[in-house]
């Protein structure tokens, strides 16, 4: 294990999803026993709050904890680091779907991706939370046109969580029991849990739920609108569950991918699947070494084909829209 820290950067460090991601990756979920130095990003007004998170973080006299540097200029905060979650960014309201943040968010993500270009280590991860992910994600890694399109990946991590959750409710299995989720296209209403290939205790979860009625109109919409019914009862939108999943995302893409299971990670797509080649979008992927490989031969029948292709049909107009704002 290397002694080096990880030098780890989080935007938005002093928002909601921050108060949780922040002690999670001081207290060794992300990287075990390396140590790990912070660089936290924030916009001006909010430095004052972030002081008061790193008195709390200082607090905790977490020992894997190797430095904590905050400021408002991405060139400094960036400068070497090996991964940067980008959370910062302005969450949805009531009513409001997260593609009407792409005006309001998109410009965060140019600007972003200019700086990480500029000074980030050359083996830098990028993982965007902050929405709306695929397309911010793509905003930053074409503004970062020296670092490879790989290394960028957007958060789909949650709604893959959730999903399993959802299916293990269902079917009394344990979650360690479920296996082989895949979240495909955008991190939105169109998104695409399937269970087709999700397997509960190696079975086929699809067969072993036996109610395509409950697929359609339970499980899909549930885990698709989950942030909606988060934002409905609690006011405001998912942070420690959206924290998790960040953690969940980037150790696994550092560290690896269990054996034998896959994960969801929204990533530019290659063609796989039909999905149109440069458009980031979730599929099913292992990851091992800090590379993610899209996993394939999966056969994809009508149903399937049709909630992929709407999906990434919505992810190809952000695209257009982007493109008309001018920030790709
Ligand atoms: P929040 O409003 O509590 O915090 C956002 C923080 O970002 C604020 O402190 C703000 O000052 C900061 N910020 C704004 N512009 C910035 C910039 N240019 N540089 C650095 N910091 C900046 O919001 P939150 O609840 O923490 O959510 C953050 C984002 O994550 C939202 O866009 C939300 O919709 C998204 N989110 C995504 C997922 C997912 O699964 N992909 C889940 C939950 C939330
Ligand atoms: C979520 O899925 O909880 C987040 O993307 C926040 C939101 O706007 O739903």
């Amino acid at each position: 294990m290397s002694t080096t820290p990880l030098k780890v950067a989080v935007t938005g460090a002093a928002g909601q999803i921050g108060y949780s991601l922040l002690f999670r990756l001081a207290s060794g979920s992300l990287a075990g026993d390396r140590p790990i130095e912070l660089r936290l990003l924030e916009i001006e007004p909010a430095l004052k709050a972030l002081e008061g998170v790193v008195m709390e973080l200082d607090d905790c006299a977490f020992p894997g904890l190797a430095g904590v540097e905050i400021g408002s200029d991405p060139e400094k905060i960036f400068d070497g680091v090996n991964l940067a979650l980008l959370v910062g960014a302005r969450p949805r309201g009531p009513g409001m779907e997260r593609g009407d943040l792409l005006e309001a968010n998109g410009a965060i993500f140019t600007a972003q991706g200019k700086a990480l270009n500029a000074v980030a280590a050359d083996d830098v991860r990028v993982g965007v939370t902050g929405n709306p992910a695929n397309t911010n994600a793509l905003i930053a890694l074409k503004n970062a046109p020296d670092i490879p399109a790989e290394r960028f990946s957007a958060l789909t991590r949650l709604d893959h969580n959730r999903a399993i959750s959802q299916l293990a409710a269902k079917t009394g299995a344990p979650v360690t029991d479920i296996t082989k989720m895949t979240i495909w296209g955008n991190h939105s209403a169109t998104q695409y849990p399937d269970l087709f290939h999700a397997e509960v205790a190696g079975r086929n979860a699809a067969e072993v739920v036996g109610d395509q009625e409950w697929v359609e109109s339970t499980f899909i919409p549930t885990v698709a609108k989950r942030g909606a019914a988060i934002i409905e009862a609690r006011g405001s939108s998912s942070a420690a569950s959206a924290a998790s999943a960040t953690v969940d995302a980037a150790r696994d893409w550092l560290f690896g991918s269990a054996e034998g299971d896959w994960v969801s990670m929204a990533v530019v797509s290659d063609g796989s699947y039909g999905v149109p080649e440069g458009l980031v979008s979730s599929f099913p992927v292992t990851t091992a070494g800090g590379d993610w490989s899209i996993v394939q031969g999966l056969e994809i029948d009508d149903f399937s084909r049709g909630r992929i292709d709407a999906s990434t049909a919505e992810l190809a107009e952000e695209r257009d829209a982007v493109t008309q704002l001018g920030l790709i």
